[in-house]
Order: C-alpha cells, then sequence, then structure tokens
C-alpha cells in the first residue's frame, strides 16, 4: 500500500525515521512491500496475513511458543516494568496497597477496577464472609480421597466440582451470575484449600468463623482443634494478608493464560478458575518456594553459604529464589516480605533458616556473578519461610499461593468476557507431520517390530527383611 511522502530524520543509530507510525515489511520473495500499522508498539498478527507468494495461499503466521513476545489482549489490571522492579495494580503500587489495604479491598480493586468506598468494601467483605460453607456434598468428595492425596489435586477437583453446585453460572453474561461467583469463588478456595490439608492431617474438618477476617478464617480452618474458637496472633494474619496481597495478580502467567483461554470457549468461572489451579499445580509456576526450603536445609548452616555459591557458580546448583523472567531487578514482592519477616519471627519459634537466607542474599548480592546477571531475589526466596514459620507445610504452598490468585483469575477472566476483539482462544500450528497417504490394511503394513508400550518393568526392589 502506498503511503503519502513523510518528512524524514536522521536517528541515533544511523537509521531514517519517517515519523509514520508503521513497520515497513518487504517479502524478498516476491519483492512486494507491505505497511503494516503499529499501535502501542505492536503490530497485529493478522496484518501479516496480506504477505503471501500465491494469492490462493493462507497467507503468513507468527510463530512464537510459549507466546515469549506476543501480546494476547488489552488489560488494564495489572502493570509491570521488569527492568525498573515496578508492580502495579490499576496504577497503584503494591508498596502502597500493601502498606495500606488488605487483601479483600485489593481483590475488589482488581475486579471493580476502584478502590472501594466504606460502603462498598463493608458489602463486599460482609458477602464474601457469608458464603464461607461449601455443600457438605463437597465435603463428601474430599473423604473420597486418599489419606496423602496431595492437597493441590483435591483443591483443583473441589473447585472444578464447584460449578455442578451452581449450574446458573453458565450464564456468563448475567452480571448478577458473575458477582456471585466472583463472591463464592474468594469465598471458599479458602475453605476447600483447608479441608484439604485437615484431610491429609486425618483432622475432622473446621468450619468458617464469621467473626473472623479474611486471613485469621483461613489460618482458624487449618489451625483448630479442640478449643471453641481459634484467633491467630495479629502478627501471623497481617503477614498472610500480605502475603495473599502479593500474590494476588500477576498480569499473563501461565495459569491466567490458562484461565482465560479455557474460559474463551464461555465455560462456566468455576471450570475456567479450576484450569487455572491446574496450571499453577505445575513446579516451575507455583512450587519454587518450596525448592528454596529444600536448598536452604542442604545448606545447613551460614558456614557452607561460600562452597554453595561455588557450586551454584560451577553451574553444579541453582540458587532457588533468585532471578526472573520479567523482573531484571530486586522483586518488589521479595523487598515486602522481608519487611514482614521480623514480625512474625517474633511471634513464632526461631528458625535458623532465616539466618541462612539473609547470609545467603547478601553474599550474593556482593557477588559480580549475581549482579552481572541481574540476579536478584524473587518473591519465593522467603515466602516459604513465613509460610514455614505459620506451621504450613511444604506440599500446602501451591495451595496457599491459589487463594488469593483467585482473585486475579476472576478479574482477568471478566476482563476477557468483556473485551469485544476477544473470541474462542485458537492457535495456528506449523505442521510438520505427513501428508496424503494411502491407507494400509493391517495384514500389510510393514515397519519397525517394536511394540509401542510403557517400558518393561524393572524388578520390585525386596521389601526390608524378605
Ligand atoms: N542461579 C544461578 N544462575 C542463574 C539463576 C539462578 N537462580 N537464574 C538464572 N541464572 C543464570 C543463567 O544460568 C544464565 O547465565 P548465563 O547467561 O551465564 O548462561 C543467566 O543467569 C540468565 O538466566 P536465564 O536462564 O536466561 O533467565 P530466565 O529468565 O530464562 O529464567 C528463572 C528465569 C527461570 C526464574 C531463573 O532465574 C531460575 O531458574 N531461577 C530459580 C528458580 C526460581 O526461583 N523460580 C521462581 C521465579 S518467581 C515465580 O515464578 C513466582
Amino acid at each position: 500500500m502506498a503511503t503519502d511522502q513523510q518528512s524524514s530524520t536522521a536517528t541515533a543509530d544511523g537509521g531514517v525515521a519517517t515519523g509514520s507510525e508503521t513497520l515497513t515489511v518487504t517479502d524478498n520473495r516476491t519483492g512486494k512491500t507491505y505497511e503494516l500499522p503499529i499501535e502501542d508498539n505492536t503490530i497485529r498478527g493478522l496484518d501479516l496475513r496480506q504477505i503471501k507468494v500465491d494469492e490462493d495461499e493462507f497467507g503468513m503466521l507468527s510463530y512464537d511458543p510459549a507466546f515469549t513476545n506476543t501480546a494476547s489482549c488489552r488489560s488494564s489490571i495489572t502493570f509491570i516494568d521488569g527492568d525498573a522492579g515496578i508492580l502495579e495494580h490499576r496504577g497503584y503500587s503494591i508498596e502502597q496497597l500493601c502498606e495500606r489495604s488488605t487483601f479483600l479491598e485489593v481483590a475488589y480493586l482488581l475486579i471493580f477496577g476502584e478502590l472501594p468506598t466504606g460502603p462498598q468494601l463493608e458489602r463486599w467483605v460482609f458477602d464474601i464472609t457469608h458464603h464461607t460453607y461449601v455443600h457438605e456434598d463437597l465435603k463428601h468428595l474430599f473423604q473420597g480421597f486418599r489419606y496423602d492425596a496431595h492437597p493441590m489435586g483435591m483443591l483443583l477437583a473441589g473447585v472444578g466440582a464447584l460449578s455442578t453446585f451452581y449450574p446458573d453460572a453458565k450464564q456468563t453474561e448475567d452480571p448478577e451470575e458473575r458477582y456471585m461467583a466472583a463472591v463464592r469463588l474468594i469465598a471458599k478456595i479458602p475453605t476447600l484449600a483447608a479441608f484439604s490439608y485437615r484431610h491429609n492431617m486425618g483432622f475432622p474438618y473446621a468450619y468458617p468463623d464469621n467473626d473472623l477476617n479474611y486471613s485469621e478464617n483461613f489460618l482458624s480452618m487449618m489451625f483448630k482443634k479442640t478449643e471453641a474458637k481459634h484467633v491467630p496472633k495479629e502478627a501471623l494474619s497481617k503477614a498472610l494478608d500480605v502475603l495473599f496481597i502479593l500474590h494476588a495478580d500477576h498480569e499473563q502467567n501461565c495459569s491466567t493464560n490458562a484461565v482465560r483461554g479455557v474460559g474463551s470457549s464461555d465455560v462456566d468461572p468455576y471450570s475456567a478458575v479450576a484450569a487455572g489451579v491446574a496450571a499453577l499445580y505445575g513446579p516451575l509456576h507455583g512450587g519454587a518456594n518450596e525448592a528454596v526450603l529444600r536448598m536452604l536445609r542442604r545448606i545447613e548452616s551460614p558456614d557452607n553459604i561460600p562452597d554453595f555459591l561455588e557450586r551454584v557458580k560451577g553451574r553444579e546448583e541453582k540458587l532457588m529464589g533468585f532471578g526472573h523472567r520479567v523482573y531484571k531487578n530486586y522483586d518488589p514482592r521479595a523487598r515486602i516480605i522481608q519487611q514482614h519477616m521480623d514480625e512474625v519471627f517474633e511471634a513464632t519459634e526461631y528458625n535458623p533458616l532465616v539466618e541462612i537466607a539473609r547470609e545467603l542474599e547478601k553474599r550474593a548480592l556482593d557477588d559480580d556473578f549475581f549482579t552481572s546477571r541481574k540476579l536478584y531475589p524473587n518473591v519465593d526466596f522467603y515466602s516459604g519461610i513465613i509460610y514455614e514459620a505459620l506451621e504450613i507445610p511444604t506440599n500446602m504452598f501451591t495451595v496457599i499461593f491459589a487463594i488469593p490468585r483467585t482473585a486475579g483469575w476472576i478479574a482477568q477472566w471478566m476482563e476477557m468476557k468483556d473485551d469485544p476483539e476477544q473470541k474462542i482462544a485458537r492457535p495456528r500450528q506449523i505442521y510438520t507431520g505427513e501428508r496424503e497417504r494411502e491407507y494400509v490394511a493391517i495384514g500389510d503394513r510393514e515397519g519397525p517390530e517394536k511394540i509401542v508400550g510403557p517400558p518393561a518393568r524393572r524388578p520390585k526392589r525386596p521389601r526390608r527383611g524378605a
């Protein structure tokens, strides 16, 4: 497409700027030139489709496995500047939110776009507090799991099962149904999470307590024993609330992408959020803080840190809890967690891992190997230590992550539903297989004799004493 003559100026790197918000692409196969509009420093993938050698061809695609350089949506929920170490929700810095808000206020902000007024917050907290119970049949579902079932597997099943209790949630365009799904998901996920822990422990499930705030209620459902009322120490519930705020949303990560992708089929929000729980279950997404704790235990004492760091530099080890795909600066969430650690450790038993972690951080930040690669502590470096201080077992860490992230998943799901540009998610592929083969009858087939199946069983290890 021909364009108007633009005035041109030389750029610092020797190029020529025309001032036009377009990208000129020449297809060297045909010699044709195309001018693609640039908006928000982005070109539209679909604009590449016009580039073709023959008129009856499908047209050019972009190839981007793992979406490392593809924006899948426009979003006004979360802003991250990884180089500067900035995280904002709806324009408010994570530092301000942790300092001045509660988790439920932040959940409201993520979902509705503004901080609530006093009456709005009162109604929101009331609604969430009064939907924390789950149907007794869900309790029976949990009772069907093995005693040692992973709590994240139980949570995944529980969230998916919620859709069967609220079939009207299928009306995804109905604002009332959407509101109720948001309330029910945020209210019930701590109950399901605590049930999964108590199932593992063989304890009777503890019911929600409406006198307590969101994080107090979760700790009460986890740890209540024979006492009539369990009110956790304020330092602990406050620290947990801050951790909830820190994990509430992180733009288009793996699980959020799963929620949006599955939700784009117009399935009910419970099923879409269950997809998010499944994605978070993966060790590359929700499991790094568990690995940090294992690493600190292996280091054992601050005296062993220099040796450990030498092994990291020799590529024999990884410094878990350091480095991030997006943050190339101190993860702002790690700094905030640190500020709450002292309060938590004053209220709990001394944990020697804290000393190892602090010394490890200090030495790594003094070392050119880490600073030159922009490796700084991420949110997982200290979160596991706090969870441990709260007596939360390691296999529950990802479950705890899922509780606040539910607010982000719902906000992102709602934004996706209201975005007129969104359709059912359906990527393209580059087909690499065979084409147009003639069908061969089973008796005429030739090929390797190898039978495809599971690998031959190794002989069982003899039992002890056998
Ligand atoms: N320890 C030692 N070296 C590291 C580490 C680490 N934790 N992280 C990165 N590096 C090194 C790499 O070896 C590489 O070195 P090189 O350039 O000499 O080859 C360089 O730093 C750049 O690293 P990349 O692998 O390119 O960084 P990428 O963005 O792909 O990886 C990741 C990010 C996966 C988080 C990585 O830093 C890592 O594995 N960290 C440890 C695990 C962890 O803490 N994950 C939690 C992330 S937070 C979250 O998911 C909520």
